[in-house]
């Protein structure tokens, strides 16, 4: 695997590649890497003849308070994953390289950043946004692999693919879970056994809509509330939103036969946490 920190170079060798006729994929990261990053980087390898991944824990995309100095960094643990998974080219730029001075220049899904997360992670999905296209225009990939984990970045990233014509295919791939059903995070690394244990409340909190999804609840009102049940059971979770929105623009859903997104953010001790489950669309509709 060979490794680049200068976007020049990272150009010239996605280029070389494109030109030989290969497709490349693209898995964007922030690294501490686990299954779920795993699991695009395989999706990746199966769909594409080159597989690009980048490393870069993104300024932009964190709030003042928020925990960018602490975020988990492990180098050399990544690289080895990376390596294994059959990742050719690694991007892992300085911040220097990425941003070179003060960022004047945005890139913002009007409308969508700030809903569910980016609605208390003001400036959040811009920094995501912004950084993305910053990495499709240095790699120009033929795909790119987002994680079904942070719904509201897929979608917004799909959005603004579409609304900039972006030459890319994105791919979102399926939530990663640990065994007891907590979904995959490098934030979970923050998390004390028993805030662990607290954690499983995001994903217990999602089973009772679905039960209910089943026996036929199609209103978006009482499913939250099922859900609501549960969480207000675990003290140690402070609930920071439960919605069911569209899947495309995030706007809020009354009904779901259309099909919808059910999304939740809780806090568990400082850390913040997200889980979300896919309501399909019914087959008459
Ligand atoms: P990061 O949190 O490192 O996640 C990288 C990718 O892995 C994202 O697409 C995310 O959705 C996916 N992912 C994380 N946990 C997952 C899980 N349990 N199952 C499946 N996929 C999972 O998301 C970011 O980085 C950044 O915002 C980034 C897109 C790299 C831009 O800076």
């Amino acid at each position: 695997m060979h490794i680049v920190e200068k976007a020049e170079e990272m150009r010239g060798q996605c280029r070389a590649w494109r030109l030989s006729g290969k497709r490349l994929g693209l898995v964007p990261t922030m690294g501490a890497l686990h299954e779920g990053h795993l699991s695009l980087l395989r999706a990746a390898a199966l769909e594409c003849d080159v597989v690009a991944a980048s490393l870069f824990v993104n300024p932009l995309q964190f709030g003042p308070t928020e925990d960018l100095a602490r975020y988990p960094r492990d180098f050399e643990g990544d690289c080895a994953k990376f390596e294994s998974e059959g990742v050719q080219l690694l991007f892992a730029p300085p911040v220097q390289e990425m941003y070179a001075g003060p960022n004047l220049t945005f890139v913002t899904v009007e409308g969508m950043s700030d809903r569910l997360c980016g609605r208390s992670r003001p400036g959040h999905f811009r920094g995501v946004t912004t950084v993305v296209s910053k990495l499709f225009h240095i790699v120009e990939p033929d795909a790119a692999f987002f994680g079904q984990k942070d719904a509201a970045q897929a979608a917004i990233i799909r959005r603004m693919v579409r609304d900039l014509n972006f030459a890319v295919q994105i791919v979102v791939c399926p939530i990663v879970r640990e065994p007891d059903g907590v979904a995959m995070s490098s934030r979970n690394a923050y998390l004390d056994p028993e805030q662990r244990i607290a954690a499983r409340v995001l994903y217990r909190a999602l089973m009772p809509a679905q039960a209910a999804l089943r026996r036929g609840e199609r209103q978006a009102a009482a499913l939250i509330a099922e859900a609501c049940a549960v969480v207000s059971q675990e003290s140690r979770a402070r609930l920071d939103y439960l919605e069911i929105v569209d899947p495309d623009t995030l706007e809020p859903v009354n009904d779901v036969s259309g099909g919808a997104l059910l999304a939740i953010a809780s806090f568990i001790g400082t850390t913040r946490l997200i889980d979300n489950i896919v309501i399909p669309p019914e087959k008459n509709t």
